[in-house]
C-alpha cells in the first residue's frame, strides 16, 4: 500500500514539475517513473503472493501440531493398554506356574480359583465339577462364594450346568436384571450380595468336566478379554489337574506297596548284586535283632552264623544267575554277651527289570517249628527208649526179687561163716541198689497217670531246699528264691514232684561245685494257666554236644560213681505223666536254667 501511495505521490510530483522541465527530460522522467511504477506494482503483487503462502504454511503447521498431539495421546493410551496386558499376562504366567507346581488335586483347584479371581478382578468364585452321579459338586469356593464349597447343584437348572452343556462362556452385568438366568434357589441366596457374574466351562481332553463361576459385588461387565483369559487358565487347570491326579495315584500306589512291604509278617529284604542289603522291612528286626535301617548297606551273609555263610552265598549266586533258590540258615546276633540264633527259611528270586540287578529275599522265622520238631523227635525217641527200658526193668525185676529173697533167707542160717555172711550182705545190698535203679527206670517209663492231689509247687520247692540246705552251704552255693505267691495249685503226686525238684537242684549244685560255687535261683510263676518252675545255676553249662541227650536214661557226663544218668530221665517221665514239660531253656558257660511247666489244676 505504502508503495502504491509512493507511486501516486510520485505521479503528482511529476505532473507538478512538468512545466519546469523540457519535453525530453519530461519524457525521460516519465519513462523512469513508469518503470518504477511497474516495478513497484510487480513487487507488491509478489509480496502479496508470499504473504498468502506464509499464511498457508502457518495453517498447515498448526494442523500438523494438532495431529501430532492426538497421535501422541493414542500412543500413550496404547502403551498403557499394552503395559496392562503385559502385567496381566505376567500374572497369568506366574499364577499358571503356581498351579502347575501343585501336586495335590484339591490345592490345584484352590490355586486356580485364586488365580482366575485375581486376573478377572472378581470378588469371589467357585469351581464345580461333574460327579459320577451326574450332579455338579462345588469342589472349591472363595470370597463371596466361599460358603458354597461342598454343595452339590443340579446340572439341569443351574447356570453352571447350562454353561457346561452349551460349552460357551456366559456373563451377566447385573444378575438382578436377569434373575431367570440362575436357578430360583440360588437367586434367593445370592440376591443383594452379588451382581456381576461370569461362568466359563472347564474341559479335559475335549470332554467338559465342570465350570468356574466368578462374581462381583457391584454390577460389572466381564469383557471378552476377561473371559478369554479365564478360558486359557481353565485349559491350564485341566492339564495340572490331570498331572496332580496322576501324582496322587502314583503316591497312593507307592504308599500301598510300601505299606505292604513294611507290614509283611515275614522279613523281606532286597539285596544288590554285591550281597549288600538295599531295603529291609520291619519284620527284619525280629530275625536280626537290628533296626531295619541299620541293616541297609550291610552284607547279608554277615548276619548269619559262620557255618551258614557258604550255603547262603551259593543260594544268592544261583538266584542272581536266574535260578530262584531256598535255603535254611541261622541268623545270629549278640547283645550284651548273649547270642541269639533264629532259624530262618529264606526264599529268594531275582527282581524282574531291576536296575541295578537286585534280589528279593523273603525270610520266615522257623525257630519255633524247628524246636518243636526236635522236641517231638526227642519225645518220640525217649518214648521208644522208655518202652525198651520198661521191658528190661520188668524182666530184671523178677530175678532181682528172687535174689533178694533168697539172700535174706540164707542170711537167717546161723551156721554161716563170717566171710559167707559178708558175701551174702553184699548180694543183699547190691540187689537193693539194683532194685532202686529198676524203680527209677520204671518211673521214667511210667505210662499210667500219677496219683493226683492238689499240690502247691512253692511248698515242694521249700521242702526240697530244707533237705539240701547243708549240702549247698558246704558247696559255697548261695540260694535265692523268687516264689510267686499267686501261683495256682497243680494236680499231681507231691512225692514225685519233689523228686523232680530234688534232681534239678542236685544237678545245679553239682554243676556249681565243679566251678567252685555260685548262685542257685529257684523261681516260680504262673503263665496262661500254667505253673512254671525255673531252676537256675551259675555252673559251667551243658556241653553243646550233650544237650540233645540229657534226658536219656544212663546218659551222664559225670565221673563213675558220681552220677548214673537217671536223674533227668526220671524227672522227664514224671513231668510227662503230669501233662507238663521239662527243658533246658538256657545253657551257656555262664550257667543253666532248667524249666518245668505244669498245667494248673484250674486249667485241667
Ligand atoms: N544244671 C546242669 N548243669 C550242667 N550240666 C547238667 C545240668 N543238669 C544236667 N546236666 C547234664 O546232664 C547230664 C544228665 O543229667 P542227669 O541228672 O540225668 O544225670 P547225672 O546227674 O549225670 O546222674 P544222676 O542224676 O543219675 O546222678 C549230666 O551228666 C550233665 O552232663
Ligand atoms: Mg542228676
Amino acid at each position: 500500500m505504502l508503495q502504491l501511495a509512493c507511486v501516486g505521490v510520485g505521479t503528482v510530483l511529476v505532473l507538478r514539475v512538468r512545466p519546469l522541465l523540457g519535453s525530453l527530460a519530461f519524457a525521460e522522467l516519465m519513462v523512469v517513473a513508469s518503470v518504477a511504477g511497474i516495478v513497484t506494482i510487480a513487487g507488491w503483487v509478489l509480496l502479496r503472493r508470499e504473504h498468502k503462502s506464509t499464511l498457508r504454511m502457518a495453517h498447515s503447521m498448526l494442523e500438523e501440531r494438532v495431529l501430532k498431539a492426538s497421535l501422541q495421546e493414542t500412543v500413550e493410551k496404547r502403551t498403557i493398554e499394552l503395559e496392562e496386558a503385559q502385567r496381566v499376562l505376567q500374572r497369568m504366567w506366574w499364577l499358571g506356574q503356581q498351579i502347575t507346581l501343585e501336586l495335590n488335586p484339591q490345592r490345584v483347584l484352590e490355586r486356580f480359583l485364586e488365580a482366575v479371581s485375581d486376573i478377572a478382578g472378581a470378588d469371589g468364585g467357585a469351581v464345580g465339577l461333574i460327579g459320577e452321579e451326574g450332579r455338579l459338586h462345588i469342589v472349591v469356593g472363595t470370597g463371596l462364594l466361599a460358603t458354597y464349597a461342598g454343595m452339590t447343584v443340579s446340572m439341569a437348572d443351574s447356570a453352571m450346568g447350562r454353561v457346561i452343556r452349551s460349552g460357551a462362556a456366559w456373563t451377566v452385568t447385573d444378575i438382578d436384571e436377569h434373575p431367570e438366568q440362575v436357578s430360583a434357589e440360588v437367586y434367593e441366596q445370592v440376591r443383594g450380595k452379588l451382581r456381576g457374574m461370569a461362568i466359563v466351562p472347564i474341559s479335559r481332553r475335549g470332554e467338559r468336566i465342570g465350570a468356574v463361576n466368578l462374581v462381583t459385588r457391584e454390577s460389572r461387565r466381564f469383557t471378552t478379554a476377561d473371559l478369554e483369559r479365564i478360558e486359557s487358565m481353565s485349559d491350564l487347570l485341566s492339564v495340572s489337574l490331570e498331572n496332580a491326579e496322576l501324582v496322587e495315584t502314583l503316591r497312593k500306589t507307592e504308599w500301598r506297596f510300601r505299606t505292604l512291604f513294611r507290614a509283611a509278617p515275614d522279613a523281606v529284604f532286597t539285596v544288590l548284586q554285591s550281597g549288600r542289603i538295599r531295603e529291609a522291612n520291619d519284620a527284619v528286626r525280629e530275625i536280626t535283632g537290628l533296626e531295619p535301617r541299620l541293616t541297609v548297606g550291610r552284607e547279608i551273609v554277615e548276619l548269619v552264623a559262620e557255618a551258614d555263610r557258604p550255603p547262603l552265598q551259593s543260594a544268592l549266586d544261583a538266584t542272581l544267575a536266574g535260578r530262584p533258590s531256598r535255603v535254611e540258615v541261622a541268623f545270629q546276633h549278640e547283645e550284651e554277651g548273649v547270642i541269639t540264633r533264629r532259624i530262618v527259611a529264606v526264599a529268594m528270586s531275582r527282581l524282574p527289570e531291576a536296575d541295578p540287578p537286585a534280589l528279593l529275599l523273603v525270610a520266615r522265622d522257623v525257630t519255633t517249628e524247628r524246636e518243636m520238631r526236635s522236641r517231638l523227635m526227642e519225645a518220640d525217641r525217649l518214648a521208644a527208649v522208655g518202652e525198651l527200658v520198661a521191658g528190661v526193668a520188668h524182666e530184671v525185676n523178677n530175678p532181682l526179687s528172687s535174689i533178694s529173697a533168697f539172700s535174706q533167707l540164707m542170711l537167717r542160717d546161723e551156721g554161716l561163716t563170717e566171710s559167707q555172711r559178708e558175701g551174702l550182705e553184699v548180694i543183699k545190698s547190691e540187689t537193693i541198689r539194683a532194685s532202686q535203679v529198676v524203680k527209677d527206670l520204671l518211673a521214667f517209663a511210667r505210662r499210667s497217670g500219677p496219683h493226683r492231689e492238689l499240690v502247691d509247687l512253692n511248698d515242694i520247692v521249700e521242702r526240697t531246699l530244707r533237705l539240701r540246705g547243708y549240702q549247698m552251704k558246704s558247696s559255697k552255693v548261695t540260694l535265692v528264691t523268687q516264689l510267686s505267691p499267686q501261683i495256682p495249685h497243680v494236680a499231681g503226686d507231691a512225692r514225685q514232684l519233689q523228686q523232680v525238684c530234688l534232681n534239678l537242684v542236685v544237678n545245679a549244685v553239682q554243676a556249681m561245685t565243679a566251678t567252685g560255687g555260685g548262685t542257685l535261683r529257684l523261681m516260680t510263676h504262673s503263665d496262661a494257666g500254667k505253673v512254671v518252675m525255673d531252676v537256675q545255676d551259675t555252673g559251667g553249662g551243658i556241653p553243646a554236644w550233650a544237650k540233645a541227650r540229657i534226658f536219656e536214661p544212663f546218659f551222664t557226663t559225670k565221673e563213675e560213681g558220681e552220677g548214673t544218668g537217671l536223674g533227668l530221665s526220671v524227672s522227664y517221665g514224671i513231668i510227662a505223666a503230669h501233662g507238663g514239660t521239662i527243658e533246658a531253656v538256657e545253657t551257656s558257660q555262664q550257667g543253666t536254667t532248667m524249666r518245668v511247666t505244669l498245667p494248673s489244676s484250674e486249667s485241667i
